[in-house]
């Protein structure tokens, strides 16, 4: 799992460090980050000992600029471009890992960045943070579940406006919007996300997978379908 040259990956004391790793390209999401975080995230799904992930970008200026412009500007057509994109389902996968994945967020988090911070869990950003949906712009809407994750998170007034309008939000509305858990100093960022993937990693780590799924899963339910899934996890849970 070394050989990767867009994506760092190292697992201490039971939490999994995936880096976003094309900081002078501001971390933009190409196919070979791609594949890259698809081999990835599907080893870390199948690892037991993972018990926490945090994604993060290197660099100082973003986490994620969103998707290569270079490569999506260079295909064919917009509709290649995006078939290219779902050849394989990232995001898909990201969503089903059973871990809790914690999004330390700083600089830019525009575009796939946003996607792939609202794939994860729990997000926590620095104050330089910087949150935008420029899809419109390119005269395309979010191919990596944007359109249906930030009206689930933020409401669809707030998402629409996001994405319709393309207007850029910062660190403090990004938390007053309930689109982060919390904003930290940059420098202290990663403490932070580290603190908390700590406090988590202590728990077991099915009790907390099935926590996520029953929030996660139950958000598309009806309440009572949503009670009779939680009703069913925590019967798992009992002891036999
Ligand atoms: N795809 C490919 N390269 C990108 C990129 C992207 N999405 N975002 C930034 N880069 C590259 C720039 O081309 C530049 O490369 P260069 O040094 O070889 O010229 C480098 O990253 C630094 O970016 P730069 O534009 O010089 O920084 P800036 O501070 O002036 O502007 C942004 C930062 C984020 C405002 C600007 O880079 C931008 O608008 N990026 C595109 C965002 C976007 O539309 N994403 C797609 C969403 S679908």
């Amino acid at each position: 799992m070394s050989d990767f040259e867009v994506i760092i990956y190292q697992k201490q004391d039971g939490i999994g460090y995936v880096t976003l790793n094309r900081p002078e390209r501001l971390n933009a999401y190409n196919i070979q980050m791609r594949d890259e975080l698809y081999q990835v995230l599907g080893a870390v799904k199948d690892d037991p000992d993972v018990k926490v992930v945090i994604l993060k970008g290197a660099g100082e200026r973003a986490f994620c600029a969103g998707a290569d412009l270079s490569e999506f500007l260079t295909a064919p057509s917009p509709v290649i471009a995006r078939e290219v994109r779902w050849e394989r389902d990232v995001w898909g996968l990201m969503m089903s890992i059973t871990q809790p994945l914690i999004a330390a967020l700083h600089g830019y988090v525009l575009g796939s960045g946003i996607e792939m911070a609202l794939c994860c869990d729990i997000r926590i950003a620095s104050e330089d943070a910087q949150f935008g949906v420029p899809e419109m712009g390119l005269g395309i809407i979010p191919a990596a579940g944007g359109s249906q994750t930030i009206p689930r998170v933020i409401g669809r007034g707030h998402a629409l406006e996001m994405l319709l309008s393309g207007r850029w939000v910062k660190a403090e509305e990004a938390y007053r919007l309930k689109l982060v858990n919390q904003v930290v100093p940059r420098e202290e960022l990663l403490s932070v996300v580290e603190q908390l993937a700590n406090k988590v990693k202590a728990y077991s780590p099915i009790a907390l997978s099935y926590a996520k799924q029953a929030v996660t899963r139950g958000l598309d339910l009806s309440l009572e379908q949503g009670l009779e899934l939680e009703s069913r996890l925590g019967d798992c849970l009992l002891p036999q």
